[in-house]
């Protein structure tokens, strides 16, 4: 059995070009099996990347768990900041190269396990996370964010209520100072500020 979270996989590569429209502007993503939301756009990416305001992000970026590249390249192309996009998954990391050039993006990639090849601190840093890894992995990629974050930066992420949107709020609160800054049909959209 292979996940969308192992480095690597041997199920047979079957790649699609999807096609999504986030606030207004096109986006063509090419997917693959064993690779996170292969049939497109994720809801709870949709709604972190919606709820975003990107007159306020600039600075340096990165975005955690890229998979097929969708947070990266939008931020990328919608703010002036500088980009780095990690993954564990090299098929994920595969495919955000080819994305990140059929969508004219100039983004960083690169292969990480947590944050193992980063060496730099971000002003934000904006994930949809994995959260079938299990909540101790998960919490290790929430809270050793604050290594990898400037002072007064931001580690900004989307969960479930029903992945356990309203625990992972109350512990953040031990780290970071904590706001909701938005919803949607079960999403919780979190920015967590480095203090
Ligand atoms: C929920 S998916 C989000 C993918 C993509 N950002 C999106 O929104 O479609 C989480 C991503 O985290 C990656 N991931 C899981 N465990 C990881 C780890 N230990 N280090 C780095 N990335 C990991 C997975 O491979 C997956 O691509």
């Amino acid at each position: 059995m292979s996940y969308y979270f192992d480095k690597e996989t041997n199920v047979e590569s079957k790649e699609i070009a999807t096609r999504t429209n986030i606030n207004g502007k096109l986006y063509t993503f090419k997917t693959d099996n064993n690779v996170f939301s292969k049939k497109g756009l994720d809801f709870g990416t949709r709604t972190l990347l919606e709820c975003i305001n990107v007159d306020s992000i600039n600075g340096d970026v990165l975005d955690f768990g890229c998979g097929y590249g969708p947070i990266g390249i939008f931020v990328a192309l919608n703010t002036s900041s500088i980009v780095d996009m990690i993954d564990i998954n090299d098929r994920a990391i595969c495919l955000a190269r080819k994305n990140a050039k059929i969508n004219c993006a100039n983004v960083n990639i690169f292969e990480s396990n947590i944050y193992s090849n980063v060496n730099k601190k971000y002003d934000y840093i904006i994930t949809n996370p994995p959260i079938r890894v299990g909540k101790k992995i998960l919490y290790e990629i929430l809270i050793k964010a604050k290594e990898h974050l400037k002072f007064d930066g931001h580690l900004i992420f989307v969960i479930n209520k029903d992945q356990g949107a309203k625990s992972t709020i109350r512990d953040m609160k031990d780290y970071y100072q904590v706001n909701i800054i938005g919803k949607n049909k079960g999403f919780f959209v979190i920015d967590c500020q480095n203090h």
